[in-house]
């Protein structure tokens, strides 16, 4: 692991040996508190680093500097803000490998997928300047109303809404941090990071890449702790403006609840049903069904899971999907086995609850159901029926339910019923068709032919009921991160030319 840091050049200022500091005011500091937390592997259960456990008092200084840095920040021009995040994004280039090996040590990704969370960030940088720099405002004559004349005109700009306060999830910690933080920045805010326990390390490194890039003292800030001891004060704090969080739906409408009027972007759970016509193109949707269920070992919140097969393909496309699902590797994230450990053990325990369950209530095993450590053996299960909790809980793990459907109405019923509304897919051949049963879904997005997922990156994505709030997508987020100023200009008849036509 040190090793792996020493590639990363200045990184010794970040940290004594495996203890790493925190990032406020520009400088990397310990915590007052003295405690630290632990960062433990996933797979093996070893020490990966410590961070610094804050207090509530840090958090309050941190956010005291970020609010000051706004003026400064907003100075900037446009192109300045972009010129910095293009900067950023040539540092994540140069260091994706060590960085991706940092967040493979401390999540337990396979080492390929976490090298390229890297490299897709970087790209997120790079889109979001230059998604930045093509930002328009507007003027509208006010003549659409009666009694009114283009005497009056609007004109809107956008304008920063202050500090933004980013939370991250540990499934993707560095880059659904930095797809906060880079449309944080282009819009003019400064920001304040909580990344989160488990994944703590990896985006403290947004600390050492902003400053390098040219980022000033204060403008971004990454605090560590526990979310029960800071969490609170941080979404509390008079002085946040707007909360950007990914997470579970359970953390999120607490968020919300004591968040008072503070705007929010919330990307929350999902339970992603894939409804598969007796049309569709076999290979296709499994390669779609497996890889959507089981990359990361199914630790996405867009993961594919639940099939609703109709009856004419579900026998056939059963026998397929557990074919696939039986030649997964199955091992350490470092050798970039597809089926790693799951974050905790408690995780574990959880999914293991809703297989028991299922199998309780007369489900059948088609495979897995076996774990070693925090290793669970991906689990198909068949004949789930909707009184079993894994037709309508997100395991968040390696297990993907087939609920057998007699007919399309039937499986738009058992889709909608989620708590959740994230993605739907639909697999068939007949387009048509596909967008009719696309309209009745109440998702965020539907997938016509291809596995639920959130890229690419400037597409819009969101989730309906407890799958989130707000929109995220390059465009989307530097708008939801901003806010139109008006001014109005009316017009006096002074000057006014006299007109032929009448
Ligand atoms: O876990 C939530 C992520 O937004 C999923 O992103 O679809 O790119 O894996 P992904």
């Amino acid at each position: 692991m040190i090793e792996e840091l020493e590639k990363i050049p200045n990184s010794l200022v970040m940290r004594d040996g495996l203890e790493f500091k925190y990032f406020g005011s520009g400088t990397w500091k310990k915590s007052s508190s003295g405690k630290t937390l632990s960062v433990k592997n996933p797979y093996n259960g070893e020490i990966v680093g410590t961070v610094q456990a804050c207090s509530t008092e840090e958090a309050n200084q941190v956010i005291l500097t970020a609010n000051d840095s706004v003026e400064c920040w907003n100075e900037k021009t446009q192109r300045e803000r972009a010129d910095v995040l293009m900067k950023a994004a040539k540092l994540m280039r140069d260091w994706a490998n060590p960085l991706g090996y940092i967040m493979m040590k401390e999540i337990g990704k396979p080492l390929k997928s976490a090298i390229s969370e890297i490299l897709r960030t970087a790209e997120f940088f790079e889109a979001t300047a230059e998604a930045g720099l093509q930002q328009e405002g507007e003027a509208i004559y006010g003549d659409t109303f009666k009694g009114f004349s283009r005497d009056k005109m609007s004109i809107t700009y956008r304008v920063p809404l202050g500090v933004i306060l980013c939370i991250g999830p540990f499934n993707y910690p560095f880059n659904l941090t930095g797809s906060k933080i880079a449309p944080a920045l282009m819009a003019g805010n400064t920001v304040v990071v909580k990344p989160p326990s488990q994944g703590a390390i990896s985006p403290l490194f947004f600390g050492l890449i902003l400053e390098k890039a040219g980022v000033p003292p204060g403008v971004f800030n990454i605090i560590t702790g526990k979310g029960s001891e800071i969490g609170d004060y941080l979404v509390q704090h008079p002085l946040i403006n707007m909360i950007s969080f990914t997470g579970s739906s359970e953390t999120g409408k607490h968020l919300a609840s004591v968040a008072g009027m503070k705007p929010l972007l919330l990307e929350l759970g999902g339970k992603d049903a894939a409804i598969v016509l007796n049309d569709a193109d076999l290979e296709l949707t499994t390669k779609a069904i497996v890889s959507g269920a089981f990359s990361y070992s199914g630790q996405r919140c867009t993961a594919v899971k639940r099939v609703l097969p109709m009856p004419g393909i579900a026998d056939d496309l059963i026998k397929l999907v557990k074919e696939k699902t039986l030649n997964l590797s199955i091992g350490n994230p470092e050798e970039n086995a597809t089926i790693g450990p799951l974050i905790s053990s408690i995780q574990c325990d959880f999914v293991q609850g809703l297989i028991d369950d299922a199998l309780e209530k007369g489900a059948t095993l088609l495979c897995g159901n076996k774990r070693e450590g925090n290793i669970m053996w991906p689990t198909l299960l068949d004949n789930v029926t909707t009184e079993m909790r894994i037709a309508w809980e997100e395991p968040f793990g390696p297990v993907l339910p087939f609920i057998r459907t007699k007919n399309i109405q039937e499986a738009i019923e058992i889709s909608n019923k989620s708590e959740y509304g994230l993605q739907g897919m639909i697999f068939t051949e007949n387009i048509d068709l596909a967008f009719h049963i696309a309209q009745e879904l109440e998702v965020g997005i539907v997938q016509i032919n291809g596995r639920s997922e959130r890229g690419p990156d400037h597409f819009p994505f969101l989730g309906t009921k407890s799958s989130g709030l707000g929109t995220q997508g390059i465009k989307y987020s530097i708008e939801a991160m901003s806010r139109p100023k008006g001014m109005v200009l009316n017009l006096s008849d002074k000057g006014k030319l006299i007109k032929l036509c009448k």
